[in-house]
């Protein structure tokens, strides 16, 4: 293993995994999966985007250590994550014999881990999976927490599974050849774990800007590894969402989601949309007394510097409020916020009236 990758422990009662964070690693993998427990057959899950050169490294990696390999690549993007591809992944896995002492290794963006996650958790019910997240999003979020999905149609995320890793494997390497768009989305919920849990980190974030837009090595290396021990100390406390606490990961994300949703598919990224969505949440919690006007526009200057959206879509309001209506978040139709009342801690605050939600929504 590199000299210099950081290990970050996810502690879940008696389970536990490392997710290991580094650059140029990709060739190293396979000690630490073999460190993980013996292994003689691996189905590698990717998309056509990633297969070359990620996956293929992965694989010979694997194979050069005796692990006999196979690699099944998905058209990339969100239409992936369905009930056919599941079936086609089950109909892979039943091709290749795969059977409970294989492995599924997931390489590539949260596309690609959610849909091999689900698969991993429900074929020959349970195969050990590890991860090998390739965008930023997947390294500093989806990878870590073990929550597995598909989308049905009509609702995102609506079937899946909490299914946690034996294993996470990050090179932030790879991020050398996400495109632009990709990457700064990214940076969205980077900014997201500063603003929620950790006042430093923002600071960090605050001092670091030219070398993160750069894509410098070490400063991506220090914010995944920083971001994924902020998600698992979360995790940790609360596994299945049942406490409310790991409801905090979604600051920004009520709002966030109608822009997404509003803008049409492609049009606004996910982080994008956290990004605009943090903004009306600060103002939200500066209407609510929550916190003052310093900080709202401290934490919308960051976004700006790191390339991120910070204006609200041109959309009627009633839409957005509608479209929030919807969201995971609401209790008996009342809408609920992550709101911050200080950098580095946000509550779930309930009941908020909508002519403050409006509000708001105006700059
Ligand atoms: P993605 O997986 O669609 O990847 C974005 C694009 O980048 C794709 O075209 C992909 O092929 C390409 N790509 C990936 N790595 C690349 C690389 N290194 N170089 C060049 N191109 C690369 O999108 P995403 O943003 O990674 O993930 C979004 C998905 O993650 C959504 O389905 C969302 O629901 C899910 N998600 C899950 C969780 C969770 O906790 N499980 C959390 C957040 C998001
Ligand atoms: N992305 C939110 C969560 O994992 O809970």
């Amino acid at each position: 293993m590199s000299q210099s990758n950081q290990i970050v422990r996810v502690a879940l009662g008696a389970r536990s995994y490392d997710i290991s964070v580094g650059a140029n690693n990709l060739d190293q993998f396979a000690g630490f999966v073999l460190g993980c427990g013996p292994a003689n057959h691996a189905v590698i899950v990717t998309d056509e985007n990633v297969q070359r050169p990620y996956a293929m490294e992965v694989a010979e990696c694997l194979g050069g250590d005796g692990v006999e390999t196979a690699v099944v690549a998905i058209e990339p993007g969100e239409e992936s994550k369905s009930i056919e591809m599941a079936s086609n992944l089950w109909q892979a896995l039943l091709d290749l014999h795969a059977d409970r002492k294989s492995l599924v290794v997931a390489v590539g963006g949260g596309v690609v881990g959610d849909l091999a996650g689900f698969i991993a958790a429900t074929y020959a019910r349970g195969l050990r999976f590890f991860q090998v997240p390739t965008t930023l999003l997947a390294q500093v979020d989806s990878s870590v927490g073990g929550k597995t999905a598909i989308d049905l149609p009509a609702a995102k995320n609506i079937i899946g599974a909490f299914y946690q890793p034996s294993g996470v494997w990050i090179d932030a390497a790879t991020l050398a050849s996400l495109p632009e768009k990709e990457y700064r989305a990214g940076l969205g919920e980077v900014v997201k774990y500063g603003v929620i849990l950790d006042a430093d980190f923002f600071v960090f974030l605050e001092n670091n800007v030219d070398a993160i837009v750069g894509r410098d090595a070490d400063a991506l290396t220090e914010v995944i590894a920083r971001c994924c021990r902020l998600k698992a100390d979360v995790v940790e406390k609360d596994e299945r969402e049942e406490t409310g606490l790991r409801a905090v990961l979604n600051y920004g994300h009520t709002f966030g989601h109608a822009f997404e949703t509003l803008s049409g598919y492609g049009n606004l990224l996910h982080g994008e949309g956290v990004a605009i969505g943090m903004c009306c949440a600060a103002r939200l919690a500066a209407r609510l007394g929550r916190v003052d006007e310093a900080f709202v526009s401290r934490q919308r200057k960051l976004l700006e510097a790191l390339g991120l959206p910070v204006a609200t879509p041109d959309i009627p309001a009633e839409k957005i409020l509608e479209s929030m209506r919807h969201d995971k978040k609401t209790a008996f139709g009342k809408l609920r916020f992550v709101l911050p009342d200080r950098l580095g801690h946000v509550e779930l605050v309930g009941d908020v009236n909508e002519d403050d939600v409006v509000a708001a929504l105006k700059e």
